[in-house]
């Protein structure tokens, strides 16, 4: 016995089996690679924004070790790249330097007394720079010293901030913020009503916890001007911090760059153009409040400057981790999740599963399928859709994105 056939359309299917028959989510965009439920799967964080799909660009990008988070976000730029996308990387365990290769650029190694320095005040010039200048500063402080500031802590940064900036008769440096909060002037003084012994004494482990910014670990990267000749506004932009992955030092690291490299999104913006921002291991600095809070303003002004930012982490619970429960530091984190509407998870643990469920608000029968996707494919939730995704790569890119290279040599 033959059952009788029946027609519907795509839309009744979707319907009926939902996440089994959905339509394409676009018709032009970079091809990521097989919809495992039919057809190509392309994508455009801005053409999705500029659709109504997604309320925001960005990309959050989940899964186990090795199973292809960093693979698909490089092929993701290289391709973007075509569109002329500009493309910003920190690569904390400096693998990029093929992609920047393919793209015409070489990687920026920032090291320890390198020969490579990035100022994190020298923001766009706007009617408000002091103001970024002081949120930057404020934020890198609280990286520094591991706390939110006390409000004389705040009240002093503003005054040693427009100490420098006036001696600076332009844009000052961290080292010079420094000076200006360990030897704070009679008129700073003043400004704020007290002494200039005491307010020396109240503000002075801010101090020295921003001079770890131009001393230690991070001596020679942000004590001073931009180096000259370094092409901020280049296509591509891959910045090395490989030299201190396992270093305490790499939230602040990460929070400064972010910070020195904000002027190139109001240049590129004034274009007309689009940028990605990859910030791949970023669980290994989201417990930090500071850069929590620097990824946070990023993510939430990526629609003015025409940036979607792609965070890479291990599992949702990276992002709860950044602090206890209910903490400042949590809600931060778990708002990064909130602020990206297009939600790439690889394989996860099977104990992990069931935070994932919850968090991207999954079926039953998705999140199931979690534990069992093989590298290379995942599920993509896309604003209230879901894909799943088998990334392929062209012979080409192969060469882009083999990170098992070092473990096969080890093997030998
Ligand atoms: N879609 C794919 N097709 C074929 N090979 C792939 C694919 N994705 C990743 N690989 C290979 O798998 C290896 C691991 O990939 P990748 O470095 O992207 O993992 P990862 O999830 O970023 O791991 P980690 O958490 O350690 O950073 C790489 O050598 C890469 O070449
Ligand atoms: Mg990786």
């Amino acid at each position: 016995m033959k059952a009788p056939a029946h027609e519907a359309t795509t839309a009744q299917l979707g319907g009926a089996f939902p996440f089994m028959a959905s339509r394409p989510l676009l018709r032009h965009g970079v091809l990521v690679g097989r919809d495992l439920h039919g057809g190509a799967f392309v994508h455009d964080p801005f053409a999705l924004y500029g659709a109504g799909v997604v309320t925001n660009p960005n990309l959050l990008v989940l899964g186990q070790i090795g199973r292809g988070k960093s693979a698909l976000v490089k092929t993701y730029c290289y391709r973007h790249a075509a569109f002329g996308r500009r493309i910003v990387v920190l690569d904390p365990k400096g693998e990029y330097g093929a992609l920047a290769e393919a793209l015409g650029a070489q990687p920026i190694a920032l090291r320890p007394a390198g020969t490579v320095r990035l100022n994190p005040l020298e923001v766009a010039t706007g009617d408000d720079a002091a103001g970024r200048r002081l949120a930057l500063l404020s934020s890198l402080a609280t990286t520094c010293l591991e706390r939110p500031l006390a409000p004389v802590e705040h009240g002093g940064l503003e005054a040693a901030l427009d100490e420098a900036t006036r001696a600076a008769r332009g844009v000052p440096t961290v080292k010079e913020v420094v000076a200006a909060l360990l030897e704070p002037s009679q008129a700073a003084a003043r400004t704020l009503g007290t002494g200039r012994r005491a307010l020396a004494e109240e503000t002075r482990s801010l101090a020295l916890g921003l001079r770890r910014l131009v001393h230690g670990e991070l001596r020679g990267m942000f004590d001073d001007a931009t180096s000259p000749g370094l092409r901020l506004d280049a296509t591509a932009l891959v910045v090395d911090l490989s030299a201190l992955f396992r270093s305490s030092a790499l939230p602040a690291l990460v929070a400064c760059t972010i910070a020195a490299l904000e002027p190139i999104w109001k240049v590129a913006s004034r274009r007309g153009q689009q940028s990605l921002l990859v910030v791949d291991e970023a669980w290994a600095v989201l417990g930090d409040l500071g850069v929590a809070r620097f990824l946070q303003s990023s993510w939430k002004l990526a629609r003015a400057n025409g940036v979607a930012n792609i965070a890479v982490v291990h599992r949702v619970s990276d992002l709860a981790a950044a602090g206890e429960r209910g903490s400042v530091a949590a809600q931060v984190a778990e708002g990064l999740l909130a602020d990206s509407e297009t939600v790439v998870c690889f394989a996860q643990a099977p104990a992990e599963v069931g935070a994932a469920e919850r968090a991207l608000g999954l079926g039953r029968r998705e999140a199931g399928s979690l534990a069992r996707l093989p590298r290379g494919t995942a599920l993509w939730r896309v604003g209230a859709r879901s894909h799943l995704v088998e990334h392929r790569l062209s012979p080409l890119e192969r060469s882009l994105v083999d990170t098992d290279a070092a473990l096969r040599g080890a093997q030998r």
